[in-house]
């Protein structure tokens, strides 16, 4: 065939796509999205059969090699990613150099960003062993390391990862537990957030995973671009959003509980006014994950007591919003962001922890992403054009004319 990037490149056009709306970045066989007809699957597999029947493990291993696990090749998964969830005395040292008061997201980006200077035996992208030990060392110290950064923010005493326990199950211990004191873990607590994070699992060419593809084009190693991956969640129209939609109905309780008033002044176009947790780049339907978040939520926060006034300004909104011309018009629908922010609270976390939540559960896309944009023979360093609007040609004028 013709390359036709090539052939453009001659002609000397440039497309400019702001956003890269129309514009793809590469081939890739990890996830399908049909969002006008609301459709989501990792490797071909629906979302709605991987959130029924698997678990996040079982996924990652799907997203990362392409297949579902046999149960010896799980088993061994599983054991590898136990024995390697410690982090290094010395990083873990490393978290005494934030403010208690430090977002969480910055020092997970940190962490990551310093395993690249702990772990120098696994920095090559091309050498496949390598590849797949820092594939594992990610999914299990991350986990650890973001319980860290939770310990740190309420000056709480870090725990040692306990390998008897599921990814998950060791994750919630982390964060919750305290040493010498038995931590009794909810199968049911475990099991919402693992279904969580396998419907944050992948999604595509978003922002985050672009970024990982993007700084590992450059040959950049795989925590290096993970990194990246995860400054990128931190925005608020990315990962952000989970905590913005909390803080957005925390606002509107505080102002009486006026859904219609609020809904107004987002039609408005109110400076900095948001649905939060509605609309999405390529959902131009009801956000798949949304709908199996929704089923679950009101299950969920009856088993965990979470906060129903909160729940009842979400689910008025969410009504208010689809039978409303603006929405209706732009095709905005809830987003995978819109009931999470009140499960993870209901768990427990404290709203600035939700975009690592997050990041925990993008972890296996951004590594799958990197693992087939290095193994590709079409990848080239990311290099877009620009189209240039500065000043033509002028000459220098010395500092007494200016
Ligand atoms: N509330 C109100 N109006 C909205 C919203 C919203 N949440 N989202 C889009 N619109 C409007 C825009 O103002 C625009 O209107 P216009 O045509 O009159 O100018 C139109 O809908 C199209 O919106 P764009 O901003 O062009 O859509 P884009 O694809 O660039 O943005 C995004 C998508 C960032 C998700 C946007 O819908 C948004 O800001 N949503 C709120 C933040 C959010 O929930 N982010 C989470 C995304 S999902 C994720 O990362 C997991």
């Amino acid at each position: 065939g013709i390359d036709l990037g090539k052939l453009l490149a001659k002609t000397g056009y440039v497309t400019l796509d702001p956003g890269f709306v129309n514009t793809a970045s590469c081939s890739s066989a990890i996830t399908y999205i049909d969002g006008d007809a609301g459709i989501l699957r990792y490797r071909g597999y629906p979302i709605e059969q991987l959130a029924e029947r698997s678990n996040f493990i079982e996924v990652s291993y799907l997203l990362i090699y392409g297949e579902l696990p046999t149960q010896a090749q799980l088993d061994e998964f599983s054991a590898k990613i136990s024995r390697h969830t410690l982090l290094h005395e010395d990083l873990k040292r490393f978290f005494d150099g934030f403010p208690r008061d430090a977002h969480p997201m910055p020092v997970l980006s940190s962490a990551v960003s310093a395993l690249s200077t702990f772990y120098q035996d696994s920095l090559s992208p091309f050498d496949d062993k390598q590849v797949d030990m820092s594939t594992i060392r990610l999914l299990a110290k991350v986990p650890t390391i973001a319980a860290y950064a939770y310990k740190k923010s309420v000056g709480q005493p870090f725990l040692y990862p306990d390998n008897s326990l599921g990814l998950v199950e060791n994750f919630l211990r982390m964060t919750f537990g305290f040493p010498a004191e038995p931590y009794d873990v909810d199968p049911d607590l475990v099991r919402a957030l693992d279904l969580l994070f396998i419907l944050h699992a992948d999604h595509e060419q978003n922002c985050s995973t672009s970024t990982v593809r993007m700084v590992g084009s450059a040959e950049a190693n795989l925590f290096a671009s993970i990194s990246a991956g995860v400054n990128a969640l931190f925005g608020p129209l990315h990962g952000g959003a989970n905590s913005a939609v909390l803080e957005m109905l925390e606002g509107i309780r505080a102002e009486g509980g006026d859904v219609a008033n609020f809904v107004r002044r987002v039609k408005n176009k109110e400076k900095g006014v948001r649905l939060m947790g509605f609309g999405h780049r390529v959902y131009k339907n009801y956000d798949p994950r949304a709908a199996i978040i929704k089923k679950t939520a009101d299950e969920i926060l009856g088993k965990l007591g979470g906060d129903d006034h909160l729940l009842e300004i979400a689910k008025k909104l969410e009504e208010t919003a689809l039978a409303d011309d603006y929405f209706i018009e732009r095709k905005l629908y809830p987003n995978v962001d819109f009931y999470t922010g009140l499960i993870y609270r209901a768990m427990g976390f404290p709203t600035k922890f939700f975009t690592v939540l997050f990041a925990l559960g993008r972890l296996p896309g951004w590594i799958a992403h990197w693992r087939e944009m290095i193994n590709d023979p079409a990848t080239k360093i990311g290099r877009p054009r620009q189209v240039y609007t500065g000043e033509t040609q002028r000459d220098y004028t010395g500092i007494d004319h200016r």
